[in-house]
This record gives C-alpha cells, sequence and structure tokens, in this order.
C-alpha cells in the first residue's frame, strides 16, 4: 500500500473510532445506574448531612389525620412575564386537580376565573386586597419599593409591583390559617369548625405540567415530615418551617453576616413553604421584622428568596428541606456514621468531627458537555419530573408517586422513541432498564422508584453546618 493511503487508512479509522466511543459515552452517560454511580461528583461524606431513611419506623398511623390547608394568591402584573392564557392552564392544573382545601386570595375582578378553574373542590376565595400592596405589611411601601429598584442587579425584568406579591406570600399564608381556624369558611359542608394543623404556601402557577396529585400534600406524609424533621433538627414539630432548596450554598457564603443584607444566591425556593399555624405566625413575623429592618437601613428587599435566605441562616434550625441535587443515600459508604446535627451522637468525639465535616460539593446534574449535544441528538436522559418541583413528588402520597413515576417512564419512552436509535428502530429490550418503557398504569405500582427516587428530608442546620464547619454560627446585626 502506498505511504499515502495508508495514512489515509489510519486516520479514518482513527475518526472512526473516536465517534464510536464519543457516542457510547453519551449513550451510557444517560444509563441512569451509571450517572449515579460515579459520575455527579460527590464527596464521600455525603452522609453527614443525609439522615438515615427509616421513615417507616415512624409511620404515624393516627386515627386523627391531620388537616392540611393550601394558601395562594393570584395578582396579575400589569405587565406579566407570561400571556393570561398560560396562567389560566396552570391554574387549572392546580385548582381542578388538587382536592385539599384551598384559600385563595385574589382580585375581585378575577374571582370568577378562580372560581371557574376550581369546579367542585373546597375553595375559600378572598378578594379584600385589590393589590399586594395593600396587604398590612407592605401598606404605603410603594415609593420605597419604586426607589430599591435602581439597587436590583436585575432591576431591569423585575418591576415594585412584583416585588410586592412575592413579600407578600408570608401574610397571606399566615392570615389564610387564622381566617379559617377562627372562622369556618367551609360551614356548608360541614358542621364543625375546622382547625387546620398545617398550612402551605403554593404558587398558584406551580403545577405547570401533567400531573397525577389529588390529595396533596398527603396529610400522613406531610405528618412523617414533620415528625422527622423534629428528630433531626431538635425543634419541636410545630416550630418547624418546611421549605424546599434549589443548590446548596457555596462555602465562601460561611463569611456572610447578617448586615451584608439578603443572601443572594439560589437557595430557598420561593413557591412552596409552610407548616403549623405557630410556625407560620413565627415565620410571618420574622419575615417582616426581618425585611423592615433592611429596608431601614437602605438595603434591597425586593426579592423574597434573598430575604429568606437569610433567615434561615440566621435561624437554621427551625428549618428543614428537600432537594433534588442530593446524593443517593444508598451509595453511603459509612452507613454507620451518626449524623452530626444528632442531639447526643454516640461515637463521635470533637477531634473525629472535624474530619466528618468535609463540605459537600454540588453535584452537576447536567454537565456541559451533554447541556450542548443533548438537545442536538435528542438522547432521553432520566426523567424525573421537573426539579424544582420535586417536593410535590415528596409530599405525596405511594399511590399517587407510584402514578407520577409511571407517568415520567412514559414520557422517558416517548422521548427515547424520537431519539436516533428509536427511529431506527433499536430492541427495545436490550435496553438499560431504565430506559425500557413501562404502559401508562395509573394507580398501578407501574413506576420503579430506583430510577426516580425520593430524596430524603435534610436539617438546614446540618447542611450549612456540613458547608461552613461545625462550628459556624451567623454574625448578627445590633
Ligand atoms: C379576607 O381576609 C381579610 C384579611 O385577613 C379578613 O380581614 C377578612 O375577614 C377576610 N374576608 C372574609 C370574607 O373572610
Amino acid at each position: 500500500m502506498p505511504p499515502t493511503i495508508r495514512r489515509f487508512a489510519i486516520a479514518w479509522i482513527l475518526i472512526f473510532c473516536s465517534v464510536t466511543v464519543f457516542f457510547t459515552l453519551i449513550f451510557f452517560y444517560h444509563h441512569h445506574e451509571w450517572r449515579t454511580l460515579g459520575l455527579t461528583g460527590i464527596s464521600d461524606d455525603a452522609q453527614n448531612y443525609v439522615q438515615s431513611s427509616d421513615v417507616d419506623t415512624h409511620h404515624a398511623q393516627s386515627s386523627h389525620p391531620a388537616k392540611v390547608l393550601i394558601v395562594s394568591a393570584f395578582y396579575p402584573l400589569s405587565k406579566s412575564k407570561h400571556p393570561i392564557e398560560n396562567y389560566k392552564a396552570w391554574l387549572n392544573r392546580f385548582l381542578q386537580n388538587i382536592e385539599s382545601p384551598v384559600y385563595f386570595f385574589t382580585t375581585p375582578a378575577m374571582e370568577g376565573l378562580i372560581r371557574g378553574c376550581r369546579a367542585n373542590h373546597p375553595i375559600y376565595i378572598n378578594t379584600t386586597f385589590e393589590r399586594a400592596f395593600d396587604v398590612p405589611p407592605l401598606h404605603g411601601l410603594e415609593g420605597e419599593y419604586e426607589k430599591m429598584q435602581a439597587k436590583d442587579r436585575e432591576g431591569f425584568r423585575h418591576s415594585p409591583e412584583l416585588y410586592s406579591v412575592w413579600n407578600a406570600k408570608p401574610y397571606f399564608l399566615d392570615e389564610a390559617v387564622r381566617n379559617v381556624n377562627s372562622l369556618d369558611p367551609f360551614a356548608q359542608n360541614a358542621p364543625s369548625l375546622p382547625t387546620y394543623n398545617y398550612g402551605f404556601w403554593v404558587d398558584a402557577g406551580s403545577f405547570r405540567q401533567e400531573h397525577f396529585y389529588q390529595r396533596w400534600p398527603d396529610a400522613q406524609r406531610v405528618q412523617e415530615v414533620f415528625e422527622e424533621g423534629s428528630q433531626l433538627t431538635g425543634t419541636p414539630q410545630d416550630e418547624l418551617i418546611f421549605f424546599p432548596i434549589c443548590t446548596i450554598p457555596e462555602r465562601g457564603w460561611k463569611r456572610w453576616r447578617e448586615s451584608d443584607g439578603p443572601v443572594d444566591f439560589d437557595f430557598s425556593e420561593g413557591s412552596f413553604f409552610g407548616g403549623s399555624p405557630k410556625a407560620i405566625s413565627w415565620y410571618a413575623q420574622t419575615f417582616y421584622a426581618q425585611h423592615d429592618k433592611y429596608l431601614a437601613n437602605g438595603i434591597f428587599v425586593g426579592k423574597d428568596q434573598t430575604v429568606i435566605n437569610a433567615i434561615m441562616f440566621l435561624h437554621a434550625n427551625k428549618f428543614v428541606s428537600v432537594w433534588v441535587g442530593q446524593p443517593p443515600y444508598l451509595l453511603d459508604p459509612h452507613p454507620s456514621l451518626p449524623p452530626p446535627s444528632s442531639p447526643s451522637p454516640p461515637l463521635a468525639s470533637d477531634s473525629d468531627t472535624s474530619t466528618a465535616m468535609t463540605p459537600l460539593q454540588r453535584p452537576r446534574i447536567y454537565p456541559p458537555l451533554s447541556r450542548i449535544f443533548l438537545p442536538l441528538l435528542s438522547v432521553p436522559q432520566t426523567y424525573c419530573g421537573p426539579e424544582w418541583y420535586h417536593y410535590e413528588f415528596f409530599l405525596a402520597s405511594p399511590s399517587e408517586r407510584s402514578s407520577m413515576l409511571a407517568l415520567w417512564g412514559n414520557i422517558r419512552d416517548s422521548r427515547m422513541r424520537g431519539a436516533w436509535w428509536g427511529r431506527r428502530g433499536w430492541n427495545i429490550a436490550s435496553l438499560p432498564s431504565s430506559m425500557r418503557m413501562e404502559p401508562t398504569r395509573k394507580d398501578s405500582g407501574g413506576g420503579d422508584e430506583s430510577v426516580c427516587p425520593m430524596k430524603e428530608l435534610m436539617s438546614i442546620e446540618s447542611l450549612l453546618k456540613t458547608q461552613f464547619g461545625e462550628r459556624w454560627v451567623p454574625i448578627r446585626m445590633e
């Protein structure tokens, strides 16, 4: 063979091999087991804040199940990010499907729309407030909020009106639970006075995709979560606030002081939170006290999530949470290690807590490479619902969870059929189990929990101490 042809052939073989290796890697990267086993970049000490999973040991089979109230509101913005049709679709997904009692604040003009979405499920619509600025804690703050917008690094896409809608949530939740517990708005249906044990704020737009949640959040599950939360934190159940998070703080945040102002990174999710009426009142009071203190010092408080972050740093022991990026506990290499927050750790002496407290790294759920190439190839991912809304799954009953698992299995399946190998007629049986299709079998346990495991309840205090060091305490302002 002449040398030019040989070189040409070798070059082609090399190109062929590297392309093959590349596609094989992409394919197997999305094989779930492989992904969770090695590539998430989790430190070995993940168990430090991932608590034991023996939820089953404290199933409260109480004869008086807790009553749970959902609180929400809709105040359309004059210049909104989304057209009103979107809101209607989201409101329908939420109000038509979720059967738990709802207390809803809105404008008189929107009352008809809300009632129309609700079908026959219990709802109490309160139209006392025309605008979010009319709620007592925000009354008369328009001028200050307008001035404040200049300090918002995202001021170009926010408005004082939007700040007011965000910052009214703690008031709405507290007020709704008080109203309902003091007078019975559902009296036509039930003669007895309902006393709600738990109230949760739910953003009106937080059910955007198809779902099977109905009796949500599940009262039994909520009770379990708060019992477990109390064990994790040592805080009484009726003083705990459940607040999902979307990331964990970088270690540098340990130098944060209260006087620096709100904690400005995506930590708490503003779309869902709650607890017992007592905890909700504490939270609303604390929120507005913090808000007023910062406002008086000329500090920007327009983004409620950053104010909440500050409150979570300052009162970490009051918060429990769930985080979709949490590493799977099954991979824990030291299952017997005591959690750092347990009141009397059986073996951790002072000297070995320091070694036990290696900070976590954020797992890279979607690394940049796949973010670039996946949309091009439409390779199916391990789809487990929208990550932000994992708490919906977390607080659902077992049967609704399994319906959701089946639904997600179908979504993965249809994505796979749209993918390049699907169109080429690959044999489904040869695919990894996590990619195989399941027929939609609602309520029949068709889903696969090993593909989409439910994350564990976390204590915010343990999480922050894992990141910042066991002796970390926030530096408060006078
Ligand atoms: C609506 O909410 C306000 C504020 O909480 C309350 O004062 C009022 O009584 C409520 N309206 C009704 C009709 O319950």
